[in-house]
């Protein structure tokens, strides 16, 4: 086992060491406090548990201890009440300490690399720590969204092989979260779980952990069908938001508001549910979960023809916003060299700072290559380094830049367009911006 490099007083004082009889002195250990394990350890600490939050991040560990994490407002409240409270809620880095907690849940990123393969890394060092660590009567259970089956190989398997017997002197679940960062609309307590546990009396462990805080726990009958219940969720808004995508173009084709027509449908009660069309999708679900669905099913030679040509359409899409800008310009007389092109919020999603494969970014990237001048506003992400390498930090006087055309990317609910004088040509990448005239839509 590791010490992580965190430097102990920069928190608590070490603890001493412990016998391996030992009371656990925590209920819940999160490994992984990214934008879904910070909240999480939160919502335990807030539910009365008692926390141990460890991050392999001594630069992630400093930020949440200065206060500098991007949580919604009831978030950081709670961090601070944490913070303030360090006999139930522990920061550290030191992965010794996971031996004290009863629980220990594992929520590291999952991405995918250039070639939209899983890259398993950090769950993998995640899983191989916690097997390491894991001692009689402690749950483990697996959060991060990952392929069928992974719970089973990265953490029942090597349990087993340290002598440890499953169901009864260790208990191993999958759980994932689903968490929507930045989304005060749906707390974690009142958004139900789905756990599924490697035996009956697993799953029972899992429901009683998840039930500290969670108002409502769905029990699934293995650790399979967990894992597959949060790759269909996120596949599926995948393929209707390509749908969605798709649609936005047949309407632009045939001169019909799609976002009406949309909202139109939204007043069917059954059998339908609104997906908006956008520039691209971002962040660490919707282009990463379903390549670890695909990865697995090419592997076994199974046909996934819907998701993969969603996955394709989706990312495609920043090319598709550069064409309408180029269009646009093209209507004005002008091209996309030397053009002015601001584009309003490059984070991935409204109010939060989440740059991961935002769309944006990628957008950007293309338009300076056919030689415009991009420069980007956004409350939230003051600054982007894009694939090339290229830097650019948020104006402070949008309307100073006089753009020729501005690219609507993400609206953040303290973002302030007032500065756009009616002249300018607004593209609306959110379909939504029907408040801006003059706009038109991607
Ligand atoms: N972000 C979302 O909207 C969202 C929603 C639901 C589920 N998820 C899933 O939750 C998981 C975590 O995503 P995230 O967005 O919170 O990731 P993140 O990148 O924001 O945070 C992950 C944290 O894990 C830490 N870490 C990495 N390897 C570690 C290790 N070996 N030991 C300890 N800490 C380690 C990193 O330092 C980082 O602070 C992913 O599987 C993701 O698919 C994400």
């Amino acid at each position: 086992m590791t010490t992580l490099d965190v430097r102990a007083d920069m928190f608590d004082a070490p603890l001493p060491p412990m016998p391996a009889d030992a009371p656990f002195d925590f209920d819940v250990a999160i490994v992984g406090l990214g934008y879904v394990g910070l909240p999480t350890a939160l919502a335990y600490h807030a539910s009365g548990s008692r926390v141990l939050a460890l991050d392999a991040s001594s630069r992630r560990l400093r930020t949440i201890a200065a206060r500098g994490a991007d949580l919604i407002g009831s978030d950081r409240e709670r961090l601070d009440a944490a913070l303030r409270a360090p006999a139930g809620f522990r920061l550290t880095g030191d992965v010794r300490e996971l031996a004290r907690a009863a629980a220990v849940v594992v929520c590291v990123p999952t991405p995918v690399d250039d070639r939209q393969v899983p890259d398993l890394v950090a769950l993998r060092a995640a899983c191989a720590t916690v097997v390491a660590a894991a001692r009689p009567g402690q749950l483990v259970m697996l959060t991060s969204t990952t392929y069928v089956g992974c719970t089973r190989d990265l953490v029942e398997k090597p349990l087993q092989d340290r002598g440890l017997r499953i169901g009864q002197d260790v208990f191993v679940t999958f759980s994932a979260e689903r968490i929507d960062p930045g989304n005060v609309g749906f707390a974690q307590e009142v958004v139900p779980r789905v756990v599924g546990g490697a035996t009956p009396q697993c799953e029972e462990e899992g429901a009683r952990l998840l039930s500290r805080y969670a108002a409502q726990v769905h029990r699934v009958s293995s650790l399979a069908t967990a894992e597959m219940t949060k790759l269909l969720e996120n596949t599926f808004r995948a393929v209707n938001i390509a749908l969605a995508n798709e649609f936005a173009d047949i309407c632009g084709a045939l001169d019909v508001p799609v976002t009406e027509v949309i909202e139109a449908a939204s007043t069917k009660p059954y059998g339908f549910m609104a997906f908006y069309p956008g520039p691209g999708v971002g962040g660490h679900c919707i282009p990463c979960d379903p390549h670890y669905l695909l990865w697995q099913l090419k592997a076994l030679h199974v046909d996934a023809g819907v998701i993969t040509e969603a996955m394709t359409r989706i990312a495609a899409r920043p090319r598709r916003v550069v064409e309408r800008i180029r269009d646009v310009l093209g209507r004005a007389g002008k091209s996309t060299l030397n053009a002015r092109i601001l584009v309003v919020g490059v984070a991935y999603k409204p109010d939060v700072a989440d740059l991961r494969e935002s769309p944006a970014l990628e957008i950007i990237d293309l338009l300076i290559d056919l030689g415009a001048e991009v420069q980007f506003v956004d409350t939230h992400a003051p600054r982007i380094r894009l694939a090339s390498g290229r830097e650019r930090e948020s104006l402070t006087d949008p309307a100073a830049f006089r753009a020729d055309v501005v690219l609507v990317h993400t609206r953040h609910h303290d973002s302030d367009l007032g500065w756009l004088d009616g002249n300018t040509v607004v593209v609306d990448g959110t379909y939504r911006s029907g408040d801006i005239a003059g706009r038109v839509l991607l």
